[in-house]
């Protein structure tokens, strides 16, 4: 890489750690501020505690985590723990339940019993508030799974501010490309790696519509949203859409690694262009590339779709309209579809709508069956998940958690619109 272009990138800003207030193992106690943020710059009015994106919280599988929310904006809040499955109560969500008002501290508190790269946002005035800065990583390991040399988040977020109304029209069309901010300033940004170590990188798409499709080099995709896959993916691209998480193992050898997202836009998928530079990986030193390291893949199959449908979502609406709709209703004027807890049933994603959605299901995981009748290799497991323009999705959901659950589309102005429904799970 020439000078010119090393003196152009700006080095990637780690996010800090929210400190651990609770000296006794097994429990992690943190404390968040939600307040307003006077020097708001790119769009961003929020913090949690002063810094964007907010602290990372950090677990381990098992763990009892307690969070103490103070809300010191002017305005009610409420955090949802994206793709946890906490018990209903905690789940942040307004839906029949009383959102943290100005002035009040709110206690999160709930067992922690996945791994995996999770994130943290309000769910009242949603796009807003996460548009506004509030937002945050939650990451839980595993002990049973090995320790990089570094664990490096990359939280993605692309404002509408930075956008620009010129842009986002651009974009949809595929000629100009936005600015991603990684960890709260704008890419490309420049890492360097010690040679022969083993990176985890952990990337979060908080967005509120934009999609990444990442790419480099010897792409090692070791993890989704609900943690490590059953198999390690090497294909490419990485299409995360709002909500979406995954992680990749960065192999520190003797060549650069160059991350980038190729074009991809929410109205038509892969769109025309060079790829974006988002991260360029250098080398302190060269070696030998390392052996990846050994991660307790199941291998696991996946499961047979029986073949008939217990819940359809159908997704209807333009761009012309900016109405979305799941099965032709508009939250909060929904059927609440219900399930007995324990059910195994498949639900259907039928989007037959000119625009991507992804979907997302409160307080529960469920496995990919089938995404435009293509099975999985492995056994997928997701909490959020893209489903194509005129694509459908067939998922096998096991209802575990009692609650009222939201089901949404995960882009922020669609979800306000209404695309939003309830999935009652009884006792
Ligand atoms: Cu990340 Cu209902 O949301
Ligand atoms: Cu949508």
């Amino acid at each position: 890489m020439n000078a010119l272009l090393v003196a152009l990138l700006a080095p990637l800003p780690r996010v800090a750690d929210a400190p651990d207030l609770e000296p006794a193992p097994g429990i992690v106690r943190v404390e968040l501020t939600a307040a307003p943020r006077p020097d708001g710059t790119a769009g961003f009015v929020y913090a949690y505690n002063g810094q964007i994106p907010g602290p990372t919280l950090r677990a381990q599988r098992g763990d009892l985590l307690v969070v103490e929310l103070t809300n010191a904006l002017d305005a009610p809040t409420t955090i949802h723990w994206h793709g946890v499955h906490v018990p209903w109560a905690m789940d942040g969500v307004t839906w029949m339940a009383e959102p943290v008002q100005p002035g009040e501290t709110f206690t999160y508190q709930f067992a922690l019993e996945q791994a995996g790269t999770y994130w943290y946002h309000p769910h009242f005035d949603t796009e807003r508030q996460v548009d506004g800065g509030l937002y945050g990583a939650l990451v839980v390991t595993d002990p049973a799974e090995p320790v990089a040399d570094d664990d490096l988040l990359l939280v993605f977020d692309l404002p509408e501010e930075v956008m620009g109304e010129g842009d986002r029209h651009a974009h949809g069309h595929g000629h100009l490309f936005p600015t991603w901010l990684i960890n709260g300033a704008p890419a490309p940004h420049d890492w360097t790696l010690p040679a022969g170590s083993h990176t985890r990188v952990r990337a979060v798409n908080v967005s509120g519509a934009g999609y990444l499709a990442l790419r480099y080099s010897g792409l090692r995709q070791i993890a989704s949203d609900q943690g490590l896959l059953a198999a390690e993916n090497r294909r490419s691209p990485v299409v995360l859409g709002p909500g979406d998480r995954a992680d990749f193992e960065l192999l520190a050898g003797d060549e650069p690694i160059e991350l980038r997202t190729l074009p991809y836009s929410l109205n038509g998928g892969r769109a025309h262009g060079d790829a974006i530079p988002l991260v360029s990986f250098a080398l302190d030193g060269a070696t030998d590339r390392p052996e990846p390291l050994a991660w307790p893949y199941s291998g696991a199959a996946p499961s047979p779709d029986p073949g008939h449908t217990d819940l359809l979502y159908v997704f209807t609406g333009s761009d012309r309209t900016g109405q979305w709709f799941i099965n032709g209703e508009q939250f909060p004027d929904i059927t609440i579809e219900s399930l007995p807890l324990g059910a195994d049933v498949v639900v259907e994603l039928r989007n037959v709508s000119p625009t991507h959605h992804p979907w997302h299901l409160h307080g529960h995981a469920f496995e990919v069956l089938s995404i435009n009748g293509e099975r999985p290799e492995h056994q997928r497991i997701e909490d959020t998940l893209d489903v194509p323009i005129h694509g459908t999705a067939r998922l096998r959901l096991v209802a575990d958690n009692p609650g009222d659950w939201m089901a949404h589309c995960h882009i922020l102005p669609h979800a306000e619109e209404g695309m939003m429904t309830v999935l009652r799970v009884g006792e």
